[in-house]
């Protein structure tokens, strides 16, 4: 079949696009990811996509190529370490013959959002250029040269699992005090439960859906909430902490924000920017530009289609 696909897998959800061979996307699909009930249900959900995704875009059968984006470091088919999926030097790429019958290829899903808003979004005509995530974990993609440098073995960009406060909060990597650790979506509903658990930051609970997630958290802040502003506060300062390193090592031209947690970007922008102008070298910051991503939270899925295209 002439079709192609992508996968965006995060910690939290699968998005599953099919698209034409120019790029045109006929279907999308969203599935849990599931990830605490183990790698196999989760290897079962990729596959029900793709097949969920086909079917909608009414089509039988398989794609012809297939590109996944998977939240964690990923070399030649091996994921090193996607704590969010717990997965630890897992060979995906030798699994993944076994539930596709098509071309498959791996990459990092924040260096495929990098790509896919290189391509189709806010990164065009930025040959150097970084983005950042800010979900359920934290990743970057480097652009450099308008095309992606993923470094020695793959690991270049993993700006979540950069230390920030060394006597900091356990991160899901095993370290203590990353950047994912203080600034995540997951961080930041943490450190919200930890507080009502010790008694206060009440002014939260009524925002509080099925558990406690960082969006509940942007909702009390928005209305004045006091604990939850401070929160929000301390990981906006962070994440300008961590911005300001990753534009003194790269010298971009552009950093585009993107991840669920960018939808309260309104709210961590102040302690952002104020951290990021104050550490950031002066010679960096007069020309990179913030931008929000334009693709939303498609820019890894486009990214996964434009790999997929490659790779016919
Ligand atoms: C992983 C990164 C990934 C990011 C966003 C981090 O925990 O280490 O590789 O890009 O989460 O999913
Ligand atoms: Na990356
Ligand atoms: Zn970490």
């Amino acid at each position: 079949q002439d079709l192609i696909a992508g996968i965006d897998l995060g910690g939290t959800k699968i998005l599953t696009a099919v698209a034409d061979r120019q790029g045109n996307i006929l279907s999308e699909i969203y599935l849990p990811t599931e990830a605490e009930r183990g790698t196999s249900v989760i290897l079962n959900n990729l596959c029900r996509s793709v097949s969920l995704a086909m079917s909608k875009a009414g089509f039988q059968g398989e794609p012809g190529a297939l590109g996944i984006g998977v939240p964690g470091a990923v070399d030649k088919g091996i994921v090193h370490l996607a704590p969010n999926l717990g997965w630890k030097e897992f060979d995906l790429g030798r699994e993944l013959p076994r539930i596709f019958n098509c071309k498959v290829e791996t990459a990092n899903d924040a260096n495929l959002a990098a790509l896919g808003e290189y391509v189709f979004g806010a990164g065009q005509g930025s040959s150097n250029m970084l983005y950042v995530t800010v979900s359920t974990g934290i990743g970057a993609g480097i652009v450099y040269r308008g095309e992606l440098f993923t470094g020695e073995s793959g690991t270049a960009g993993e700006l979540g699992h950069t230390t920030i406060l060394p006597e900091g909060p356990l991160c899901t990597c095993g370290n203590y005090g990353c950047l994912e650790a203080l600034a995540s979506g997951t961080s930041i509903a943490r450190q919200a439960r930890e507080l009502v658990k010790a008694g206060y930051g009440q002014g939260i609970l009524p925002y509080v859906d099925k558990h406690l997630s960082a969006k509940a958290v942007g909702q009390a802040a928005r209305n004045g909430d006091a604990d939850a502003i401070r929160i929000i506060e301390g990981a906006g300062r962070y994440l300008g902490l961590g911005l300001s390193i990753a534009v003194n090592l790269l010298n971009p031209s552009r950093i585009i924000l993107g991840g669920g947690v960018m939808d309260m970007s309104d709210l961590l922008w102040p302690s952002l920017e104020k951290e990021f102008n104050t550490r950031a070298h002066r010679g960096a910051k007069k020309v990179v530009k913030l931008v929000p991503a334009a693709l939303g939270s498609r820019s890894g899925l486009m990214g996964a289609v434009a790999l997929a295209r490659r790779l016919r």
